[in-house]
């Protein structure tokens, strides 16, 4: 054996045990009480929670938008990632009118073979369907494991936004693929209606951008897009749910035996609108913004209840510098925030104060994100998956600061929170990536994952 983990709680999304974990060639190979095996490297984890390492299923990394390009790389991006107990990130390439999907991967793919320190794939942003090529294209894109496309209902001055029509043709593309749409819903001509009148007012701090992209305008999208794959009956992924109303449209179809499935963030769980009123403000500016508490408390409640599927970070840092480009006008600002290294500790400090339970965590963090977006290796500890594992001390106490954190951003939303407990270790493929504080893999170890389309 190369690895024995021994005595840990092992935790799945169904149930939690005290279990020892053998791992040979990068696979869990053994589960049990008192396993009889030698191993090149015994851990002891009396004490500590055995975690299936977490999938950030939401990343944006080294991608050109708002002006610059996110400040994360691949290296830097997963660095942090794997500093965070997450083992597996997707990521979302956005195609450039005229480019093709395997085009746009192969050049991220080149980059991330030298680069990845966890595993990766992607899911596609679709801006244009280049005359149809695209819609032929994304069934050997699906053989190449590439299983998602996202289209943006918004960013229309950005030239990513797709139409009505573009959505319903990727819905029914991927309905016979067997692939999903996912979709950031928010309405672009009521976004640039109340930005043109703010900025006519002269009222052009960080609040703003909240109230240009209110509660009603990201819901108005939701229902759109879950209209239009209810009844197209395609399977649809909402990312980055942030308010209630439009949570509560996309709970109503998944009640109703529609496949549709919802992802929010950290951020929304742990800010309000509030943050906008901050003289750094600006830090905070994403897309959707940050809602009122009435949102938050509905985001919660459907956690608790099971009826979210996904937690996703949606990880795309600015440096202070380029956040302060809209000191003075908020448009100028742009859009992202980091909290990539911050998810799995954030949830799992949730668990432990008792607002979830661990093995929902588990659920919200790894298990379903594999599920849904077909992983096949990845998202529970079970034989025959991939050796990817946090070990987790519920007792540790740990303050977020820019200071500890892994990634190349120099300041984050997260500063000063106040975590109780934090991974200790995380193994990639059963290869010791974070240590104690410490990034200790190696970047180009990450490995490209293949999915598999839905039944
Ligand atoms: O503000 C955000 N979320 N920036 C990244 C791009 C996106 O909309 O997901
Ligand atoms: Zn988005
Ligand atoms: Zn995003």
């Amino acid at each position: 054996m190369d690895l024995l983990i021994k005595n840990g709680t092992i935790v799945t999304a169904k149930e939690s045990f005290i279990a020892d974990l053998a791992v040979k060639d990068g696979k869990i190979v053994a589960i049990g009480k008192d396993l009889e095996v030698e191993a090149e490297k015994e851990v002891d984890a009396t004490g500590k929670l055995v975690l299936p390492g977490a999938i950030d299923a939401h990343t944006h990394l080294a991608m050109p938008f708002g002006g610059t390009v996110s400040s994360d790389s691949y290296l830097s991006g997963t660095r942090a990632a794997a500093c965070g107990g997450v083992t597996t990130i997707f990521d979302y390439p956005v195609q450039h009118k005229g480019e093709t999907i395997l085009g746009l991967v192969g050049s991220k793919k080149e980059i991330l073979e030298k680069e990845a320190c966890v595993d990766y794939a992607f899911h596609c942003c679709i801006t244009d369907l280049n005359g149809g090529q695209i819609l032929d294209e994304m069934e050997k894109a699906v053989e190449e494991g590439i299983t998602s496309f996202k289209c943006f209902l918004v960013y229309k001055k950005e030239n990513m936004m797709v139409d009505d029509a573009t959505l319903a043709r990727l819905l029914l593309r991927a309905k016979e693929l067997g692939a999903m749409i996912n979709v950031h819903a928010e309405n672009p001509d009521l976004i640039d209606l109340n930005i043109e009148k703010f900025l006519s007012e002269g009222k052009t701090s960080a609040w703003y951008h909240y109230l240009s992209r209110p509660e009603f305008v990201e819901a108005e999208a939701d229902k759109r897009a879950v209209h239009l794959a209810t009844n197209l009956k395609a399977p649809l992924y909402l990312v980055h749910m942030a308010d209630k109303e439009g949570l509560e449209a996309c709970i109503k179809a998944k009640e109703e035996g529609n496949d549709v499935f919802i992802e929010t963030c950290p951020q929304y769980l742990e800010f309000t609108c509030d943050v906008y009123k901050r003289e750094d403000g600006r830090n905070f500016v994403c897309s959707p913004p940050m809602k009122g508490q009435e949102s938050q408390d509905a985001l919660w409640t459907a956690l608790k209840a099971g009826l979210i599927d996904t937690i996703a970070t949606d990880h795309c840092p600015f440096q202070s510098y380029e956040k302060d480009w809209g000191k003075e006008d908020f448009t100028k600002i742009p859009n992202g925030c980091a909290g990539i290294e911050n998810m799995y500790p954030y949830m799992l400090d949730a668990a432990n104060s008792g607002k979830l339970s661990f093995e929902r965590v588990v659920e919200l963090c790894s298990t379903n994100p594999a599920k849904i977006f077909g992983c096949k290796t990845k998202g529970s500890l079970a034989i025959g998956k991939d050796a990817d594992i946090v070990i987790y001390d519920k007792d540790k106490e740990f303050t977020v600061s820019v200071n500890n954190m892994h990634s190349d951003c120099d300041h984050t939303i997260w500063e000063g929170k106040k975590l109780h407990g934090y991974p200790v270790q995380t193994y990639l493929r059963g290869s010791l990536v974070y240590d104690n504080g410490e990034f200790v893999g190696t970047p180009g170890n990450g490995a490209y994952i293949k999915r598999s389309p839905r039944k």
